[in-house]
């Protein structure tokens, strides 16, 4: 099978997210990991399994990372297999009740970054899902790259 794991990171965490996933597929699995601002339109050509997984940056996936789901074309991910991930905080764990609020009320960039991947055609193998940082530039929470890890196993 042929994957390939796109994401975008400033500071490094989504990256490592990234690459802990396409670590994680078998031996057999062709796979890439590439930043979202240097997809090349060959490296989809023939991938089976689209992964795509940004920062959440203001209840949103990254300006690259929507960039590159904005340049698929209709339908082009028909008969794909799709994932999606974000890095987030855990706004629960804030010590502002602001933010906690905040938190509840708007959303993380996974999701919609699999609703993107679905408006192309892919089909998602697994929910979307996050992974958290501690704070703004990291680390990764303990476990995080373990836990991405088995989630790209259960595709
Ligand atoms: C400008 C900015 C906006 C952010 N907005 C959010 C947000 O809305 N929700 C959230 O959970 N984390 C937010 N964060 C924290 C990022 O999710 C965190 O920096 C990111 O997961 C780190 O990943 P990276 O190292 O790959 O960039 C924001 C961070 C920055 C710098």
């Amino acid at each position: 099978m042929k994957a390939l794991v796109v994401y975008d990171s400033f500071f490094g965490n989504t990256e490592k997210i990234a690459k802990a996933i396409g670590g994680a597929f078998d031996p057999q699995t062709q796979v890439e990991v590439v930043r979202a601002s240097e997809v090349k339109p060959e490296q989809l050509e023939g991938v089976e399994l689209l992964v795509v997984g940004s920062p959440t940056r203001q209840f949103r996936a990254s300006e690259a990372t929507l960039a590159f789901l904005n340049s698929l074309p209709p339908n082009s991910l028909k008969g794909k297999k799709a994932a999606a991930f974000d890095t987030r905080v855990d706004m629960k764990k804030q010590k502002s009740w602001l933010l906690r609020l905040i938190g509840k009320l708007f959303r993380y960039a996974a999701e919609p970054i699999g609703a993107a991947l679905e408006k192309s055609g892919g089909k998602l193998v697994l929910p979307p899902e996050g992974f958290f940082v501690e704070d703004t530039e990291g680390p990764l929470r303990e476990g995080e790259l373990e836990r991405a890890a088995a989630w790209a196993k259960s595709m």
